[in-house]
């Protein structure tokens, strides 16, 4: 399964919940930067076994903690079988960057068993139990551009036009997204915090496919608790904002920083004058909206 990174246009972020989550006005859009999963049979009373490569991968728990090992037990469970199975990451999302890529191996890895156990879980289901498995993971299944509520979970989608090009600056290490959400509640100490609401004029400018008026309405409310979290992301973004980005914000709870240019080309050069900067570990170039988990 081949499953994309995702870069937040609009994080709108309200108060916190009794659940401890954050209700939000979340659109996401989903970029091409991909994970590959793969799921192989193993013999009775295996388990579920993982293994994976790519940059960052010794980072990446082989254990419960990895989410696409809890989405191959949720499904087994679901169907009432053992969940024996060999999955397989082939990683190159960065890791906890900031663009969903853990979401996305849950994503890739629920699809893959679903195939390889011919369990033919219908749609719906699918789509709940990536709900329960985190707030991005529904998103890394339907992908292309969607408007998140509740924790993010609750997708509606959003009509795009045209192509966008994108650059991602990705950072050495991750940040970790409950510490991003706390310092955000910190910074916000006892304020009133509005309801999130999603922007009509981003929602119009994604609809018209228009990449200088996305440029002007990117907002990431997570932002201000990212850059204090890890100050250097301040060179960063000036970094891209000097070479020609038409914006730059952090995507999602960071550490990746995401430019809108406003073409290929201007996104090759952009990427070219990144990686100059010493400003971040590589820069990527790329499209949106790009389609979500596929059998790849
Ligand atoms: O849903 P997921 O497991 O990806 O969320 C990771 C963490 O991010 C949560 O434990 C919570 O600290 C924070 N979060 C939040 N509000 C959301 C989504 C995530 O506070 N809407």
């Amino acid at each position: 399964m081949r499953v994309p990174a995702k870069v937040n246009v609009q994080l709108a972020v309200g108060g916190v919940r009794p659940d401890g989550f954050h209700d939000l006005a979340n659109v996401f859009l989903a970029v091409g930067l991909y994970d590959h999963v793969t799921a192989a049979p193993a013999g009775p009373g295996a388990g579920c076994a993982v293994t994976c490569e790519g940059p960052g991968s010794d980072r990446v728990p082989l254990d419960r903690g990895n989410l696409a090992v809890r989405a191959a037990e949720l499904l087994a469970a679901h169907h009432g079988r053992a969940p024996d199975v060999r999955l397989h990451i082939a990683k190159d999302i960065p890791v906890a960057g900031g663009m969903a890529g853990g979401s996305a191996d849950a994503a890739g890895a629920l699809l893959a068993c679903d195939a390889l156990w011919g369990t033919a879980t219908p749609r719906h289901v699918l789509l709940e139990l990536c709900a329960r498995l985190g707030s991005d993971v529904p998103f890394s299944l339907v992908g292309g551009a969607a408007l998140g509520r509740g924790r993010g979970e609750l997708l509606t989608e959003v009509p795009v036009s045209g192509t966008f090009h994108w650059v991602f600056a990705l950072a050495d290490g991750g940040l970790s997204t409950p510490e991003v959400y706390r310092a955000c509640d910190r910074r916000r100490g006892a304020a009133p915090v509005p309801e999130p609401e999603p922007d009509p004029a981003l929602l119009a400018a994604l609809r018209e496919g228009d990449p200088r008026a996305l440029a002007a309405r990117l907002a990431n409310d997570l932002q201000p608790a990212a850059l204090a979290l890890r100050p250097s992301l301040a060179d960063t973004l000036a970094a891209g904002r000097a070479a020609g980005a038409l914006a730059g914000l952090v995507s999602g709870s960071g550490p990746t920083c995401a430019f809108l240019a406003a073409d290929a080309d201007a996104a090759a050069a952009l990427a070219a004058s990144l990686e100059a900067s010493g400003t971040c570990r590589a820069a990527r170039a790329t499209t949106a909206p790009a389609s979500g988990a596929v059998l790849r």
